[in-house]
């Protein structure tokens, strides 16, 4: 396995506008894909973005097959520019979670499609109103719909991987993994400070906390937020 420098890929990557900013996710689902994929693995990269993530692990394993899909058309489109910039080859289509992979089965899923509160991701520098997240107040909606159908696509031992960002209902959707897969196990989990632009937002993540839709702690009057990735096997 090469050993790749994933945020000096982020830098030598093209990242049209309004389109997705690869951030601490999309490193972490890298950093845990690389220990789960293996050679002549066929991967679906869901919810690509400019396709950070599929060209990263390409970079790094060999021979490996790779999908990348999107909801988003500018986001495909990035997709295929950047796969071809860099002299790599996947099936990569537009539609939204699994409808572009009707009868295909897959033996490692990453899961990056919008998974925090759209009332939040409205208001971030990540999101603002381009970039699609119709993933409800708790952010749960599209992943916990992936989560429902992934059977489906992937291989008899196929595993597929999802975030857990605590501005989503992360007990909501960990429960529905374990529901629909037999092991759920978290392997990389960082946390991280609200970006000081999103400040303005407190009142409203606090209504959010509330109602348990969203987590975070305060410290030093910053907001700490975590983001995990766990895989989900069958
Ligand atoms: C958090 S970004 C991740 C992008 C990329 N993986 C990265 O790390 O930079 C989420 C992506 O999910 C896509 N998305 C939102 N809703 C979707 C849906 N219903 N089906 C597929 N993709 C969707 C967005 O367009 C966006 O590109």
């Amino acid at each position: 396995m090469l050993k790749i420098d994933f945020n000096q890929l982020v830098k030598l990557t093209n990242v049209s506008k309004n389109i997705f900013k690869p951030n601490l996710t999309s490193q972490l689902s890298f950093e845990t894909a690389i220990l789960g994929i293996k050679k002549n693995f066929k991967v679906l990269d869901l919810g690509c973005g400019c396709g950070i993530i599929g060209i990263a692990l390409m970079k790094s394993i060999p021979n490996i097959e790779m999908y990348c899909s999107d909801f988003d058309t500018s986001s495909v489109k990035n997709t295929k520019k950047n796969f071809t910039q860099n002299k790599l080859k996947a099936d990569i289509r537009e539609g939204s979670l699994f409808d572009p992979w009707l009868n295909k089965k897959f033996d490692y899923i990453i899961n990056d499609v919008s998974g925090i509160s759209s009332v939040i991701a409205k208001n971030s520098p990540w999101f603002g109103k381009e970039i699609p997240c119709d993933s409800g107040e708790d952010g749960s909606d599209l992943t916990i719909s992936i989560i429902k159908k992934a059977k489906d696509y992937l291989t008899d031992k196929g595993s597929m991987q999802i975030p857990l960002i605590s501005l989503s209902n992360v007990e909501k959707i960990v429960n529905v993994a374990k529901e629909n897969f037999s092991n759920v196990k978290i392997v990389k989990s960082k946390d991280w400070f609200l970006p000081k632009e999103m400040e303005g937002l407190k009142n409203k993540m606090n209504e959010l906390k509330s109602k348990n839709y969203i987590n975070f702690d305060e410290k030093f009057g910053k907001i700490i937020c975590k983001t995990s990735i766990a895989v989900c096997e069958q």
